[in-house]
């Protein structure tokens, strides 16, 4: 591959929102380009080689600074000359890492660092080969939300600074990588893989997966990757997912980056989905069989607008990206599925988010949707509530001034900020402009500030109302009172029935109570994971000990945090319980991914 961003790469000056977890000096001197050149070393766990940062010298700067976090930088280069650049690395902050600055002189257009990653990074999970479905090949992904890409690149890592790349991977013969950009759909032999992403993402959008995976086309824009004992089922389990992009298109314009894949990965992937441009990567946990859990691809499908064409400028602006996402989803899910399926789908978020409320105290500023994260890790302030309250607002927004016109709104604001970003306040403003106008009395209502700077649920929150949802009510009422389990009327339930049923039960049972369910319904021997999550929460709140080894399994299997995170956290309330906590641990935990473990470790050191 030929480096066709040579020089010139100068754009209009853009203003930089200061971003309290970067070192960038982005005002001054700015990445507009990366060029990788790595190789994956699965023996040593170490990617090494070198990334190229193409800038533009806003201010004729002297200096670039660069994030960076444990790597080993060997030597910087300036431009093609290759003299050789002084450079510094900073204090080395726990969560932020190091600042490596480097000097540069007025006309140099880009520099070469060379630099090897430490077998710890954090973005980085390297898995063996049993640590994977097929149980014979090694495998890696990165996971570079939300400050973690400085672990494996050198570069500007805020959400607010913007570039293209470019990319030469070598894995060992036989694997495949794929990367956040136009990919390959076949093994090459050599294990020499290149990529181009030709649209402008921000760092934390670099994403790579190196496996032995297979590719397979759902329709001409859209197609799976996984593991070969995977990949029929995974085909099947997505199967809507072309006209989940055509509904996602005809809300709010058209997709912006030709190609959109989902690549199925290993058990211990932390989340549930990762929104990398053209390639969601999921986790397997969402392959339930029957289709029911993909609301989360409608998610990282939505992202492809709300967060990767439209981003938010820092990480305290997160229910930019989160709010608008989870209620494009469900937008994606009504036109596809029905109204009925949306509105349990939001009340499930939205017993979440009161519960998440209720954990933080109502009062606490982590429930406003405006963070101040300045001086923390963004990761401790990530919850619920940019999710969930996010999307009360914007359903808020929807139920005051018409879907119609709302509709209009969004698809002017993805269209007016394309590939650029976008802070809470210019939202407030841009809101008050175009949607509300000469509508006061509206916004009266609304109290946008309200709603985004004060903590917990404001009382003009939508109400959902769900006849089914109603009906799963009364059947945990019958049961509550004395029916028998296998009398209650539960033939036609879906998931989201199932996942409100085990929601409403109390929660203090006795044994038989459990045992009474179990042996009516199975739960705890379900393939859907979110049952058997739901579920096993049940388990261990009431020291239901027959269905440890479950328990023991999944912990030691799945390393999704949001499944992991609430069990540990309801082990540790018990001596016994935290005894079989870290007897479990011990086995489970080289099997997280770092984020995961870090919040795992939290919990079990406390
Ligand atoms: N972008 C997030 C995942 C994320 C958030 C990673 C913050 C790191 C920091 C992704 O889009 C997401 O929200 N995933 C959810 C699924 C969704 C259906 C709510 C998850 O992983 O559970
Ligand atoms: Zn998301």
């Amino acid at each position: 591959m030929k480096d066709t961003h040579k020089d010139e790469i100068i754009e209009s000056n853009q203003i930089y929102i200061h971003d309290p977890h970067s070192y960038a000096n982005a005002a001054d001197a700015v990445i507009r380009h990366l060029a990788l050149d790595l190789n994956v070393h699965f023996d040593t766990k170490i990617l090494s080689g070198k990334a190229s940062i193409y800038f533009e010298n806003i201010t004729s700067a002297k200096k670039i600074i660069l994030d960076t976090r444990d790597l080993r930088i060997e030597r910087v280069t300036l431009d093609s000359a290759g003299t050789k650049a002084d450079f510094t690395l900073g204090k080395n902050d726990p969560f932020l890492g190091q600042a490596l600055t480097i000097d540069i002189e007025p006309d140099t257009k880009f520099l070469t660092v060379y630099y090897s990653t430490s077998p710890d990074a954090q973005a980085l999970q390297w898995l063996s080969p049993e640590q994977t479905a097929g149980k014979k090949s090694p495998f890696l992904f990165t996971q570079s939300q939300a400050i973690l890409a400085r672990s494996w690149v050198p570069v500007q890592d805020s959400p607010g600074i913007r570039f293209t790349y470019e990319a030469r991977i070598h894995v060992p013969p036989g694997l495949m990588a794929v990367m956040s950009a136009k990919n390959p759909q076949e093994k090459n032999q050599e294990g020499n893989y290149s990529f181009r992403m030709d649209q402008k993402i921000p760092a934390y959008l670099l994403a790579l997966a190196v496996g032995d995976f297979t590719f397979m086309p759902l329709d001409k824009r859209t197609g799976v990757y996984a593991e070969s004992v995977t990949i029929s089922k995974a085909v099947n389990e997505f199967a809507d997912l072309p006209k989940m992009l055509d509904a996602a298109e005809n809300l709010y314009g058209p997709y912006a980056w030709e190609q959109y894949d989902v690549i199925v990965l290993p058990p211990s992937f932390p989340f549930g989905g990762m929104e990398n441009p053209r390639i969601t990567f999921a986790t397997p946990t969402i392959l339930a069989g029957d289709r029911s859990l993909t609301a989360l691809i409608a998610h990282e499908l939505a992202h492809s607008w709300s967060g990767n064409l439209v981003t938010n400028a820092t990480w305290n602006d997160f229910w930019m990206n989160e709010g608008f996402t989870v209620y494009f989803e469900s937008r994606i899910m009504e036109s596809l599925y029905g109204k009925d399926f949306a509105d349990m789908q939001t009340l499930l978020g939205v017993e979440d988010l009161k519960e998440t409320i209720a954990e933080l105290g109502e009062k606490s500023e982590d429930t406003h949707l405006k963070l101040k994260l300045d001086g923390r890790d963004p990761d401790d302030g990530m919850n619920d509530v940019a999710y969930e309250k996010g999307r009360l607002l914007i359903l808020l927004l929807e139920q005051t001034f018409g879907r119609e016109k709302l509709d209009i709104f969004l698809r002017n604001h993805f269209k007016n900020h394309a590939f650029g970003t976008i802070t809470t306040e210019q939202f407030i403003d841009e809101y008050k402009r175009d949607l509300v106008g000469t509508d006061t009395a509206k916004e009266k209502f609304i109290n946008i500030e309200q709603w985004i700077y004060a903590p917990g649920l404001p009382s003009n929150a939508p109400q959902i109302k769900s006849v089914r949802f109603e009906n799963v009510a009364a059947q945990v009422e019958k049961w509550n009172s004395g029916t028998k389990a296998s009398r209650l009327q539960t033939k036609d339930y879906t998931t989201n029935e199932w996942l409100r049923f085990l929601g409403l039960l109390p929660q203090k049972l006795t044994h038989q109570q459990i045992k009474e369910l179990d042996e009516t319904f199975h739960f705890s021997q379900t393939g859907n994971s979110e049952i058997l999550f739901a579920w096993l929460e049940k388990v261990v709140n009431n020291e239901y000990k027959e269905n440890y080894p479950q328990l023991k399994k999944f912990l030691i299997d799945i390393g999704r945090r949001k499944f992991v995170k609430p069990l540990f956290t309801a082990l540790v309330k018990t001596p016994e319980g935290k005894r079989f906590a870290k007897e479990i641990y011990k086995e489970s935990r080289p099997n997280y991914h770092y984020v995961t473990q870090t919040t795992i470790d939290g919990i079990l050191n406390k």
